[in-house]
C-alpha cells in the first residue's frame, strides 16, 4: 500500500476521513469545511450519537452515492489521552473500515486541535504507520478464488500542512513495517517453503543491505559439536542450517548485541509426535528466526550505528527411523549433557547450541533469545504479553519499557534455583522436560544454563504472541511479527550512537 503526505486540499472529491475528539472537538479545517457544506457535517455527527472514542467510525455520503462528497468520521479519543500509539490505532481502524467499504483509497484529514500532545506531523506518521501495519495481506496462494479475498486497500494520503517533516518522521517507520512484513511473511509460509536451507536463502538476501550472513551446514556444527541442535534434526530430511548475520554500523571494538532465535521450520513433536488437531501451527514454530531476521533488517534499512550479530538456529523435528528418541542422551557443545525425556521440547536443544555458540564466538555485551518455546507461556498470559525471563533487572526493565511503547507488551517471569532444581536429572546433567509445573519458567531454566556468568541474557517466549486468530488494532489475523517493532525500540533507545 502507497503512503503519501499533501497539503490540506478539502475540494477533492475523493473519501475525506476526519477525525472528530470526545466531546464533540473539531479542528480548524473540518469547522472550515462544515461552514461551507451549511453545518451538514456536525448535524451529521450529532444526529448519529458520534461519541469521538477511540476507533469509532462514522460513514457519511451526500444522497447515499459514492460519487458524490463522502467522508468518514473517525473518533480520535479524549484529547488529553492522546498519543503516538493511540494514533496507530486509529491509522489501522481506517484502514479496516476502508477495506470494508471497499474504498481504494482516502485522503487523512489532520486537523489538531488545542491542548493535543502529539505534533501533527507526527500524528500523520503515525496514523499513516498503523494504517501500513493494518494493510498487511499475504495471498500468493489464493489463485483461483481471488474475487473471495478480503479488499486491499491501495494508497493512503495523509494532509497535513508541514509534509516534509511529516515524510521525514514516517521513512524510518516505513522500514520498520515493511520488516515486520517480511518477519509475518517468513512465519506464514508453509513448511514445505519455508524449512532450514530456504530460510537461509531468505536470510542471504540481507548481504544487498550490507550485513553479513554465514550459513552453517550440519558438517560444520557437528565439528563445533553442536549434538543437540543436531539431534533435533537428525529425523527430517531436510539439513539442518545455522545462519549468522553480523550488522556492523558502529566502530569495530564495541561489542555487539545479540539476537537468538529459535528456527524450527516445523515441529511434528517428533518421536513424542503431537496430536493432530492445529498440527499446522507448527509452522510457524520458526517465528523466533524470523523475528531476528526483521530486526537486523530494520536495522540496516535505517543504517542504525550500532553492531549487533543475529542467530538463527533452524532444524526440522520429524518423527523418522533416524529421529532422536526419548532416553536419548545428547553432549551439547558446552559439553553439558541432556537427557531428551520428550523429543517435543526441541527449541531448546536448539536454542541451547545456539546459545553457547554466539557468547563463544562474538562475546556479545547482552544476548536475547526469542522463541516459540512453551504452550505453557499461552496458559499463562494469553494472546496479549510475551513472556519475559532475565538474569538482569536492569536489561528486563528496558526490554519492557520498549514494548511499551511499541505496544508490543512483556510481562516479567521469574527464575529461582527452586525451578533449575527440576531439570535435574539422574543419568545426564539436565532432561529437557519435567512435567507441566511451571512449564515456561522450567524451559527458561534450561537455556539459562547455556549462559555464562556475568553475560546479560532475556529470553522472550513469544508462543503466545507470534500468531493471532483475531484481526488486532495494527495486526491483520495470522503472524503478527511480534518483536521486530520491540527489539528495534530497544537497540534504538540503548545502544545505538545517534548523531
Ligand atoms: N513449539 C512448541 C510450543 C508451542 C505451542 C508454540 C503452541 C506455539 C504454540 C514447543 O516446541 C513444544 O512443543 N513445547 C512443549 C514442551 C513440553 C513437551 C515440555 C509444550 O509446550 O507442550
Ligand atoms: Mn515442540
Ligand atoms: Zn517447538
Amino acid at each position: 500500500m502507497k503512503i503519501t503526505f499533501t497539503k490540506p486540499n478539502l475540494s477533492e472529491k475523493k473519501l475525506t476521513v476526519l477525525g472528530i475528539f470526545e466531546g464533540n472537538l473539531w479542528g480548524p479545517l473540518s469547522t472550515e469545511l462544515d461552514k461551507k457544506l451549511n453545518g451538514a457535517l456536525k448535524n451529521f455527527v450529532k444526529n448519529n450519537d458520534f461519541k469521538g472514542k477511540v476507533g469509532e467510525t462514522l460513514h457519511f455520503t451526500f444522497n447515499h452515492n459514492k460519487n458524490f462528497d463522502h467522508f468518514l468520521f473517525i473518533g480520535m479519543g479524549n484529547v488529553l489521552d492522546c498519543n503516538i500509539l493511540t494514533c496507530e490505532k486509529i491509522g489501522g481502524t481506517i484502514l479496516k473500515y476502508l477495506s470494508h467499504i471497499k474504498s481504494e483509497t482516502a485522503n487523512v484529514l489532520v486537523d489538531p486541535v488545542n491542548k493535543v500532545n502529539v505534533k501533527p506531523e507526527s500524528m500523520a506518521a503515525h496514523i499513516a504507520y498503523g494504517s501500513l501495519l493494518r494493510s498487511y495481506h499475504f495471498d500468493k496462494y489464493r489463485k483461483a478464488t481471488r474475487e473471495r479475498l478480503p479488499f486491499n486497500v491501495k494508497a493512503i494520503n495523509v494532509m497535513l500542512h508541514n509534509t516534509v517533516q511529516a515524510s521525514k518522521l514516517f521513512s524510518p517507520l516505513e522500514k520498520i513495517a515493511l520488516s515486520v512484513f517480511f518477519t509475518r511473511d517468513l512465519a506464514t509460509e508453509p513448511s514445505n517453503v519455508i524449512y532450514p536451507k530456504t530460510f537461509a536463502d531468505e536470510a542471504r538476501k540481507l548481504t544487498k543491505l550490507g550485513v553479513k550472513v554465514q550459513v552453517l551446514g550440519e558438517k560444520e556444527m557437528s565439528k563445533l559439536g553442536m549434538n543437540a541442535l543436531l539431534a533435533v534434526g537428525q529425523g527430517s530430511n531436510r539439513e539442518s542450517q545455522l545462519v549468522v548475520f553480523e550488522w556492523k554500523g558502529a566502530p569495530s571494538q564495541k561489542q555487539p548485541v545479540a539476537l537468538v532465535g529459535k528456527g524450527v521450520t516445523f515441529d511434528s513433536g517428533g518421536i513424542s509426535i503431537k496430536p493432530a488437531a492445529n498440527m499446522e501451527d507448527m509452522k510457524w514454530d520458526m517465528a523466533g528466526a524470523a523475528t531476528v531476521l526483521g530486526t537486523i533488517r530494520a536495522l540496516a534499512e535505517r543504517k542504525a550505528k550500532v553492531n549487533v550479530v543475529g542467530i538463527a538456529g533452524l532444524v526440522e523435528n520429524m518423527p523418522s527411523g533416524t529421529a532422536q528418541r526419548p532416553g536419548d542422551v545428547v553432549t551439547s557443545m558446552s559439553g553439558q549433557t541432556i537427557e531428551v525425556i520428550n523429543t517435543d521440547a526441541e527449541g531448546r536443544l536448539v536454542l541451547a547450541d545456539a546459545l553457547w555458540y554466539c557468547q563463544k564466538q562474538f562475546n556479545p555485551q547482552c544476548i536475547i533469545d526469542l522463541a516459540t518455546l512453551t504452550g505453557a507461556i499461552i496458559i499463562s498470559l494469553g494472546h496479549h504479553y510475551g513472556g519475559l525471563f532475565s538474569n538482569d533487572d536492569q536489561l528486563a526493565a528496558d526490554l519492557i519499557k520498549a514494548g511499551k511503547k511499541e505496544n508490543e507488551p512483556l510481562w516479567h517471569m521469574p527464575l529461582a534455583d527452586y525451578y533449575d532444581k527440576i531439570i535435574n536429572c539422574d543419568i545426564a546433567d539436565m532432561r529437557n522436560s519435567s512435567g507441566r509445573e511451571g512449564g515456561s519458567i522450567t524451559a527458561a531454566q534450561f537455556l539459562q544454563r547455556f549462559i555464562k556468568k556475568g553475560t546479560a541474557w532475556a529470553h522472550l517466549d513469544i508462543a503466545g504472541v507470534a500468531w493471532t486468530t483475531k484481526d488486532l488494532d495494527t495486526v491483520p489475523k495470522g503472524a503478527t511479527g511480534f518483536g521486530v517493532r520491540l527489539l528495534n525500540r530497544f537497540i534504538h533507545d540503548q545502544y545505538e550512537i545517534h548523531g
